[in-house]
């Protein structure tokens, strides 16, 4: 009898155990749902896939942030806002989430980024709206880049 109940313990903590990552994960997604950023990948080790391959940060440079801040309004506020959804994510965390790299490739490269990279996949099936950029120039991107890096929350 006793054995049974050894049985029966060990059983039990094996279904727990089993079980856990399950509800975990349901418990992932009612947070994306909510609209909630925090995801288990690391997003900003992802560099995504297209012509830019490493960026160097320097202090702001207000210059480019003017710049930058023209070509936002000119080509990316049809779609997204800096503090609330639109079409797409709201723009101001960006900085924080996800790497320079990712950013200009996403502005460049945006149809080939939501076929292949994981995190804009994902981004894809969020907000089910692919993501349609006429005529960025790699320049026009990093002075976008250091718009939304003036722009995000210190
Ligand atoms: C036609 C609408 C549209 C336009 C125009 C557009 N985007 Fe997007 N963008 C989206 C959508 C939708 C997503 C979500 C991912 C997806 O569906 O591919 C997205 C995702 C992003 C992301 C990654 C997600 C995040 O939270 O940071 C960045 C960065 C981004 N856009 C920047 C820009 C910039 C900068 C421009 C202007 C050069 C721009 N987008 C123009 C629709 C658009």
């Amino acid at each position: 009898m006793k054995r049974f109940a050894l049985l029966a313990f060990v059983l039990s903590i094996g279904v727990a155990v089993y079980t856990s990552p399950a509800s975990l994960s349901a418990a992932q997604k009612s947070a994306k749902t909510a609209g909630d950023k925090k995801s288990a990948v690391d997003t900003k080790q992802d560099k995504g896939i297209g012509p830019i391959k490493s960026v160097t940060l320097g202090p702001i440079n207000e210059e480019l942030v003017e710049k930058g801040k023209s070509q936002f309004e000119e080509k990316c506020m049809s779609c997204h806002q800096l503090d609330s959804r639109l079409v797409g994510p709201p723009l101001e965390y960006s900085t924080k989430d996800y790497s320079p790299e990712f950013i200009m490739n996403m502005i460049l490269n945006s149809t080939v980024m939501e076929s292949k990279d994981p995190v804009a996949k994902a981004l894809l099936d969020k907000y089910h709206v692919p993501m349609i950029v006429p005529g960025v120039s790699k320049e026009q991107a990093r002075e976008i880049l250091e718009f939304l890096r003036s722009k995000a929350p210190k």
